[in-house]
């Protein structure tokens, strides 16, 4: 696959705007491109008026100039299709390709991605557009990659708009074949629901009600399909005429989103490619950022992906924008290639003067090239110079997974919890950091992969954290797991719906009673500030359950104040090999940690290195070689024990070696001198 600028090195580079400066821009882009060692662009994601500015008239001389331009400069591209965002001529002339909001109401025209992925108009002028774009310069020199619009999902995640509404009932009949199948699915004898025909399927619009939570849940699954069946019809195009370029688009994998599924996606692109932005308001947002990265590469499969685009340094879109510190950039966009992917970009190259993301950094800054960021962007090209024989490998398998599921945040945003402080993605979040910060490498799966055995297979440690919906073999296989040796945690709210948003009855969780040897009779959810004490000195908040165990359960620690005071809190199940450990309560982070790190050493799963906390670790290898990435997260100089020689610095490392604050290593590690090493450096147990 041309995914590549070539074999050996690691992408490096940003959106390429050009059709926003004068067209003598270029030369000194270019110039200025080869100074910092860039490699790659995504070059004319957002160049639809400007390739077509009136309807049917095409003027795009200047883009193929550009791509010659940079084909001479050997920077490979990935060439967008530019459909994320129509001109305003098409918008004026067809305003109902416009998505419309849960009110019914139209987005007016602006922005972008405010179309619908079930307009018959928008569809037809895509294709129109896309086959021009693939037609014209798909076979350029330059071109290594296809980049399918932008962020499918981002700001068009759900449409309510009629098309919409008419092809949910396409979709509904095709996945439940009849009406009756549909009634029974979603339980609409509930407050008189019942369905006497498909045709009587509206879309989950806002109403005097919270919309039913199996018809809100299929909505989501109905999106998401929508938005990749347009991303598919795209991709048909692009491999008819190029069948030879590879294809793909850019996720947003992060905490907080949840626009697409894209564990349905991602067998649909050649190469996985993600964005991720940093959260200012979040004083842990290197956390974040890493088990962005480690969700990115379990939807690759663990091969290695590509950071499509990251901030130089702030962003223009968060309440109060963050300046990088400096080192800043060069952690994160390690953390991304550390945890597998192939390459970093940016979002964008050159900082816009006018629009509203002008106040954006990009790789090139207002101020230019006298500037720290522009030297930080020119020594990180050079550093990911250096880092070339670190692309193509893998990062090694890890022995801790944790299951990551969006249809279960649909479900639990669908269903009215019991309590609005139960938001998904907190419990694995925290989950992730409690491992993070014990330098315990973790793959982060989609729980959908765990249905099959491959995922779990030779697994010491499974957390599955708040699957709320039951993927169908889930218990099985994590009974299956358990038995071989694994250690399994589940936590409160896993497995109590099924595919539906069924309750399943019987005692809560019902997918997950028989693995647990435990159930909950009724869940006591906590007021905001309320918290409820364990007996082993854990602290509570958010939620609590009134819990049974079953012979031969183990009660780990029970409540010990409020109305369940001696009741099972966190009970242990113990397989053949294995155990089974349910945690019935939110638990705060500190004794959440604490949980964990005693599953991981019953487990005898070991940190990555031997290194202070607060230094992040990770290995990737291949063919017969190993790269330790030790990324210094502290205030001050910390210790970490390598053997090989430092990549970023060029040092020939022996043992336990400083790593200055905040400061990055990469060693090429002399063969097999990492099995030696267990613990943390000060003796502790680890
Ligand atoms: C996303 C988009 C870019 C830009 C950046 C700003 O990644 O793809 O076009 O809007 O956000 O952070
Ligand atoms: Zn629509």
């Amino acid at each position: 696959m041309r995914t590549r600028p070539a074999p050996g090195a690691l992408v490096f580079g940003a959106d390429y705007n050009p059709e926003q400066w004068p067209a003598e821009t270029v030369e000194e882009d270019v110039a200025l491109m080869r100074e910092a060692g860039v490699n790659r662009v995504s070059l004319g994601i957002f160049a639809w008026s400007a390739l077509e500015p009136y309807p049917g008239v095409y003027d795009d001389a200047w883009f193929g100039r550009v791509l010659d331009r940079l084909a001479d400069a050997d920077i490979g591209v990935n060439l967008a299709t530019p459909t994320a965002s129509p001109p305003p001529w098409l918008v004026r002339a067809h305003p109902e390709m416009q998505l419309e909001d849960a009110h019914g109401r139209r987005v007016p025209a602006g922005g972008r991605l405010s179309w619908c992925p079930s307009s018959d108009v928008f569809s037809a002028q895509a294709e129109r557009i896309v086959t021009h774009v693939a037609e014209t310069f798909g076979d350029h020199p330059a071109v290594r990659l296809w980049h399918v619009s932008n962020e499918l999902g981002n700001e068009n995640a759900q449409c309510f708009c009629q098309a919409c509404a008419r092809r949910f009932r396409s979709w509904l009949a095709r996945r439940y074949g009849d009406v009756g199948t549909l009634n029974e699915a979603w339980g609409t004898a509930f407050w008189g629901h019942g369905l006497s025909s498909f045709d009587d399927v509206q879309s989950p619009r806002a109403s005097r009600n919270p919309p039913d939570p199996a018809l809100a849940l299929d909505y989501r699954r109905f999106c998401s399909d929508a938005l990749l069946g347009h991303y598919r019809h795209e991709v048909e195009i692009l491999r008819r005429v190029t069948p030879a370029v590879p294809v793909t688009t850019n996720f947003m994998v992060a905490q907080a989103q949840d626009a697409v599924d894209y564990a349905t996606w991602r067998d649909h692109v050649d190469l996985v490619a993600n964005d991720h932005y940093t959260v200012a308001a979040d004083s842990r947002r290197h956390v974040e950022l890493a088990l962005s990265a480690d969700r990115t590469r379990g939807l690759a499969r663990g091969e290695p992906w590509l950071l499509m685009e990251h901030s130089t340094s702030a962003v223009n879109w968060q309440a109060r924008n963050r300046t990088k510190e400096p080192g800043e950039m060069l952690r994160d966009s390690l953390t991304h290639v550390a945890r597998g992917a192939d390459g970093a970009m940016f979002f964008q190259w050159r900082a816009s003067l006018a629009g509203s993301e002008q106040f954006h950094s990009a790789m090139l800054p207002h101020a230019g090239t006298g500037t720290r960021v522009w030297r930080e962007v020119v020594e990180l090209g050079d550093v990911l110079r250096r880092l070339a024989p670190v692309q193509g490998t893998r990062v090694e398998r890890a022995q801790v997974v944790l299951l990551w599921d969006v249809p279960s945040q649909w479900a639990l945003e669908a269903a009215r919890p019991p309590s609005v402080d139960v938001r998904y993605a907190d419990v694995p979040a925290a989950a992730y950091t409690a491992l993070f910060d014990r330098q315990v490498a973790v793959d982060v799966v989609p729980a959908a992969d765990a249905a099959e055995r491959a995922a779990l297979d030779d697994r010491r440690v499974i957390v599955v954290p708040t699957t709320y919906l039951a993927h169908s073999g889930l218990a099985g296989r994590l009974e299956d797991a358990a038995r071989r040796g694994a250690h399994v945690v589940v936590t409160a709210l896993s497995g109590v719906v099924d595919d539906t948003a069924r309750v399943i009855p019987g005692g809560y969780p019902g997918a997950f009673r028989g693995l647990l040897g435990a159930w909950s009779e009724e869940f006591l959810p906590l007021q905001e500030h309320e918290t409820v004490d364990l007996d082993d000195g854990s602290v509570v908040r958010v939620w609590t359950e009134h819990v049974h165990v079953a012979d031969g359960t183990e009660v780990v620690a029970a409540y010990a104040s409020g109305p369940l005071s001696g009741l099972p809190a966190i009970t242990r199940r113990a397989l053949d090999e294995g155990t089974v450990t349910y945690v019935s309560c939110v638990l705060e982070q500190a004794a959440l940690a604490r949980l964990l790190q005693d599953v991981v050493a019953r487990a005898g799963v070991l940190p990555v290195a031997a290194a202070d906390a607060g230094i992040d670790l990770v290995r990737r290898s291949g063919q017969g070689r190993s790269f330790l990435f030790c990324l210094s997260h502290l205030e001050h100089a910390g210790k970490v024990d390598v053997h090989g020689r430092d990549l970023v610095s060029g040092r020939l490392l022996s043992g336990v070696t400083e790593i200055q604050a905040g400061g990055v290593l990469v060693v090429d590690e002399v063969p097999s001198s990492h099995q030696q090493l267990d613990g943390q450096l000060d003796g502790e147990d680890a």
